[in-house]
């Protein structure tokens, strides 16, 4: 398998990332992140999630988001959906994508989401029915495909029968997620490998979050697997309110410096993507947690 040549970016640090600040991040500087990330080229942008404002309060604000976007043709606005009450939501503030998010360990699941892998499966197919009867793309997320805060090691054959489970109920493409970052390059491969099973290769994403500095070497094990398309997290914002002590997301702006420097094609700006993560960044209080952010904005100062 060749690498690609051209990666998809999905940026989903205004839901992943944001969902896990301790202090609240209002409407209009969610909406101002979306705009510079749009700016700088990116084509998909996961933008917040309908889930219950008592488990995630952070996301409590996501109708006034998605209404206050002025949204640039060609760009792909994603939302997360649980269960139907979301969808319903959702659905009135027009997504062009919903995902359902499931996990490929039973603890995650419950812990996360409240219910089992099975029953979550349950909860999705309605959604997924309806979302596609309505025209809207559907990506199902799959946390815990390497190892879980809970359970410790995951193994494939888990992995394989939560894709094959999004399959049946008519989900078009799956993430792979690393949610609390343990993966290395191997154990990636192979819970791509086993999501490969039940999807193409134009349907199978990367989510790695880089909790033990493994994201980068993830995702060039996966591109070696042909894989191109991955999520990331500008400024590497992020972490996942039910997997304690996980860190963001792979920065988006390490991504893209890997990926240019390999003459793979990405669609965005270097340099306007920083300005998208140092916006936020300075919102919060904080340096970027990105190394290319960092050198590059030093380099600027000089
Ligand atoms: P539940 O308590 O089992 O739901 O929660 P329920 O159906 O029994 O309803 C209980 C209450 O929640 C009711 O309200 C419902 O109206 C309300 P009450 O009568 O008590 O006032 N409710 C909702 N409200 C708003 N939107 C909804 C909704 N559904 C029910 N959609 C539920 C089940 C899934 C809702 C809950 O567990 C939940 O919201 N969990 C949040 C999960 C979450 O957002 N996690 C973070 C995102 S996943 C992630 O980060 C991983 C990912 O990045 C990939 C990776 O890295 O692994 C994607
Ligand atoms: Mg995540």
């Amino acid at each position: 398998m060749s690498i690609p040549t051209r990666v998809q970016l999905i940026d989903v640090g205004p839901r992943d990332g944001l969902q896990n600040e301790k202090s609240p991040v209002p409407a209009e500087v969610k909406i101002g992140l979306v705009h510079r990330l749009q700016d700088a080229g990116l084509q998909e942008i996961e933008v917040t999630s309908f889930v219950s404002p008592k488990w995630v309060p952070q996301m409590a604000d996501n109708v006034d988001v998605m209404a206050g976007i002025e949204r640039k043709a060609g760009v792909r606005y994603s939302v997360l959906t649980p269960n139907l009450q979301g969808y319903e939501a959702a659905v009135a503030t027009r997504p062009d994508e919903i995902v359902v998010f499931g996990s490929a360990s039973e603890a995650f699941s419950r812990k996360n989401i409240n219910c089992s892998i099975a029953e979550s499966i349950e909860r999705f197919a309605p959604v997924v029915e309806a979302a596609l009867a309505a025209g809207i793309r559907v990506r199902g997320a799959m946390s815990c495909t390497v190892g879980c805060p809970y359970e410790g090691e995951v193994a494939p054959q888990q992995v394989a029968y939560l894709a094959g489970l999004m399959k049946g109920i008519g989900v078009q493409r799956v993430d792979v997620a690393d949610t609390i970052g343990v993966g290395t390059p191997r154990t990636v491969q192979r819970a791509i490998e086993a999501a490969l099973q039940h999807y193409g290769l134009d349907e199978v994403s990367g989510h790695f979050h880089d909790t033990y500095g493994q994201a980068l070497s993830n995702t060039l094990a996966a591109l070696e697997l042909g894989v191109w398309n991955y999520q990331s997290s500008v400024a590497g914002l992020g972490g996942c309110p039910y997997a304690k002590g996980a860190t963001g997301n792979v920065a988006t702006e390490d991504v893209v410096f890997m990926l240019h420097g390999m003459g793979i094609e990405t669609g965005i700006d270097l340099d306007k993507l920083i300005d998208a993560g140092a916006y936020i960044s300075d919102f919060l209080g904080r340096k970027p947690n990105s190394r290319t952010a960092v050198a590059l904005l030093n380099k600027r100062a000089v």
